[in-house]
């Protein structure tokens, strides 16, 4: 049986979970949403790496897994090479679609929606010089992006004026050219995408790393067998916190069972 231990700072890896689930439903999953700790995007850098570090050794004491998923870009950013260093076992990261999005660009022109932290890190600059060249790339921190989502998935919506105020820079045209794709450079972006759809300025293609994330892990551990059963997955919020109802309801049409910490 494999087991994978998925983390973020909150309900965004959700999003990633869904798509593992559907290549791996045969895998026993623990999901840790670090909600004690959120937003990662706003946390130091030395900050965030020790958090992270500490929170999926203590992790893997309880629950030892075959391979960890950082299902964040923010932390993806800056934790990989510290737990490889650390842990003996595979560690999936999320990386931005830059590369597909300079392949599926027409206009050559795209932006990437991430939290203040991911747009800031080398290791995204890195991407960008090195999949984007030839592209004009338009880089957006998005102050408060992570948190409408969270509030979305919490049964609270916020108004469409404030999801376009985050989503607008993203928005470009310049030089006889339009913006026609968005990276969601983070993982709690693809919760809202259904409402970007419908208040984008105009139609773009909207870049989600989560099938990308799941195919990583099929090639890591294999696809599930024809006769495995499905296995169990499991949510644990760092904070403690019992869910309510809303968020309690998209959990459980997840699939997921509430673990303590
Ligand atoms: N879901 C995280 C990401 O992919 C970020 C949210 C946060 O700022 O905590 O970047």
């Amino acid at each position: 049986m494999t087991r994978l231990l998925v983390l973020d700072s909150g309900v965004g890896g959700l999003t990633v979970l869904s798509e593992i689930r559907r290549a791996r439903p045969d895998a026993e999953i623990l999901y840790l949403a670090d909600d004690a700790f959120f937003p990662y995007g706003g946390l130091a850098e030395e900050a965030l790496v020790a958090r992270v570090v500490a929170l999926v050794e203590e992790s893997l004491r309880d629950f030892p897994a075959d391979g960890v998923v950082v299902a964040c870009n923010t932390a993806s950013t800056l934790v990989l090479a510290p737990l490889r260093a650390r842990l003996g076992i595979p560690i999936v990261g999320t990386v931005p679609a830059v590369k597909p999005a300079a392949a599926a660009s027409q206009t050559k022109r795209f932006s990437v929606l991430a939290t203040p932290g991911t747009v800031r890190r080398d290791y995204t600059l890195a991407l960008i010089a090195e999949h984007a060249a030839g592209c004009a790339v338009t880089l957006v921190g998005a102050p408060r992006l992570a948190a409408y989502a969270e509030a979305e998935l919490m049964g609270a919506p916020v108004p469409d004026a404030d999801l376009l105020a985050e989503i607008a820079p993203s928005f470009v045209e310049a030089d006889g050219t339009r913006t026609d794709a968005v990276v969601l450079a983070c993982t709690h972006y693809p919760l809202l995408v259904a409402r970007f759809e419908r208040i984008a300025p105009w139609l773009v293609a909207w870049l989600d790393p989560a099938p990308a994330i799941a195919r990583r892990v099929t090639n890591l551990f294999g696809e599930s067998a024809a006769d495995a059963p499905p296995a169990p997955a499991a949510i644990r919020f760092t904070s403690g916190r019992t869910p309510a109802p809303p968020l309690a309801e998209a959990l459980a049409a997840r699939g997921l069972t509430l673990a303590r910490p």
